[in-house]
């Protein structure tokens, strides 16, 4: 197979090191790629993930038999729709199954509909109705802009000042631009938070090992918040009988209101969930596989990426058991100086090489190549720095001693990820 990765951040990079890793691979791509990927991959660096006009050509040109669609914004914008037009095969939502992530209200109507144990929730588009709603409900609340906002759209508020303040930015000051124009206001659910990540046909829904990510730039979980500064896998929290709770209440519902709907969902179905003193809860579905759970998950799935995405493709998951190796991954991300707040790019990274010889796998999240050739930094989150071991202590004390050779200015990570499981 030729195969086609979208994007150029640490979850394609963990996507393409499986995949070059199947018997069925033939040729491997990446657009826009990494120099990471780039390793042992053909990178495609200017065309952009967002360009769907410019993946399909791509696609067509290199004779690609399978695109796997790595972030949210082209699956949004209907790339698996404009592949499927031109006879090409992909892995991911369509558009309309893609709103599950795309639009919080929408997702929010689905586990209504479905009967999803989710948090209690109110949805607005005019202003001065969604502020009545805050004043009658003064206690900590939930403030989502609708939309896609990078992460950014969700703000968990203390007080009614804090939830106005929010509630203002999203609708009237345009933080989130279109975005915000619409908004979810839902009650504070308490708990441990993980990921859980599942291949589906449209049909049949299949879990993956349930990762934790770091959402916070502090160490002990502070300051605000980042696109994940770390994740480890399994989470000793999510024990069989959660896992079995989540796929009879959350997962197989979903996937059976999305195919009622006429828009089932082929592709990964993320769901993001609070284990509450209740039981499990939604907090939010994505649409793609997380990032950086995917680089903890697939170094512990033991299928051939390739094999269990056709079954998918096919409809025929249900043939399929996903195998996960004994022990845990553990991933710690190396950000720049300021993220994620403003940052300087361009800064010769060393240390690699020697990263490598210690057993790490290093992922690739914001890199690029000089005029020189040599690697600097290019993002916020610049590396994800992988290992795995018998135990989470051993996979994290491996991952740190690779952190420990790779050096740029003002590296930046958590040194304690993995604190709850420990
Ligand atoms: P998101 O950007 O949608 O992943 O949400 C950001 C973060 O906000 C989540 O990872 C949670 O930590 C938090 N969050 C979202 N909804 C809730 C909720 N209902 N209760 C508590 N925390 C929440
Ligand atoms: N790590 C969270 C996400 O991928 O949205």
């Amino acid at each position: 197979m030729k195969v086609l990765i979208v994007g150029g951040g640490g979850r394609e990079h963990a996507l393409a090191w499986k995949a070059i890793q199947s018997r069925h691979i033939d040729e491997l791509h990446a657009a826009p790629g990494n120099p990471g990927i780039g390793r042992f991959a053909w990178c495609h660096p200017d065309v952009e993930a967002t360009d769907v006009d410019g993946q399909v050509d791509l696609a067509r040109r290199l004779g690609i038999d399978l695109v796997i669609v790595g972030p949210e914004a082209p699956l949004a914008a209907g790339l698996v729709d404009a592949l499927a037009d031109a006879g090409i095969r992909a892995f991911g939502p369509t558009a309309a199954a893609a709103r599950i992530e795309a639009s919080k209200a929408f997702a929010k109507e689905v586990m209504t509909a479905a009967g999803v144990p989710t948090a209690a929730y109110a949805d607005f588009s005019d202003y001065e109705r969604a502020l009545a709603y805050l004043e009658a409900h003064p206690g900590p609340i939930v403030i989502k802009a609708d939309g896609l906002a990078a992460g950014k759209g969700v703000q968990v508020c203390s007080s009614l000042d804090e939830a106005r303040l929010a509630l203002r930015a999203a609708m009237v000051e345009g933080a989130f631009a279109q975005a915000g124009s619409r908004v979810v206001i839902e009650e504070v659910l308490e708990g441990q938070e993980v990921s859980v990540l599942a291949f589906s046909d449209g049909r049949t829904v299949r879990q993956m090992v349930a990762a934790q990510d770091h959402k916070r730039i502090g160490e002990g979980d502070t300051g605000p918040n980042t696109g994940g500064m770390g994740a480890y896998a399994p989470v000793p929290a999510y024990t069989p009988a959660v896992a079995d709770e989540v796929q009879r209440r959350i997962l197989e519902p979903t996937i059976a209101e999305l195919a009622r709907r006429g828009t089932p969902f082929v592709g990964c179905l993320f769901a993001g969930l609070m284990l509450t003193a209740e039981g499990p809860r939604v907090i939010e579905f994505n649409a793609r596989f997380g990032d950086p759970e995917t680089q903890v998950v697939l170094p512990l799935l033991e299928n051939d990426l390739l094999e269990v995405i056709q079954a998918c493709l096919e409809g025929r998951l249900h043939e399929v058991e996903l195998r996960f190796r004994p022990g845990a991954a553990a991933n710690v991300v190396l950000a720049s100086a300021g993220y994620p707040g403003p940052y300087t790019k361009g800064l010769p990274i060393s240390g690699l090489v020697e990263a490598d010889q210690v057993g790490v796998t290093v992922f690739h999240a914001g890199t690029a190549f000089d005029d020189e050739g040599q690697v600097v930094t290019a993002g916020g989150r610049v590396l994800g720095v992988m290992a795995m071991g018998p135990t989470l202590r051993e996979a994290l004390d491996l991952a740190y001693a690779g952190v420990a050779r790779i050096e740029f200015e003002g590296k930046t990570f958590r040194r304690d990820i993995g604190w709850q499981a420990l």
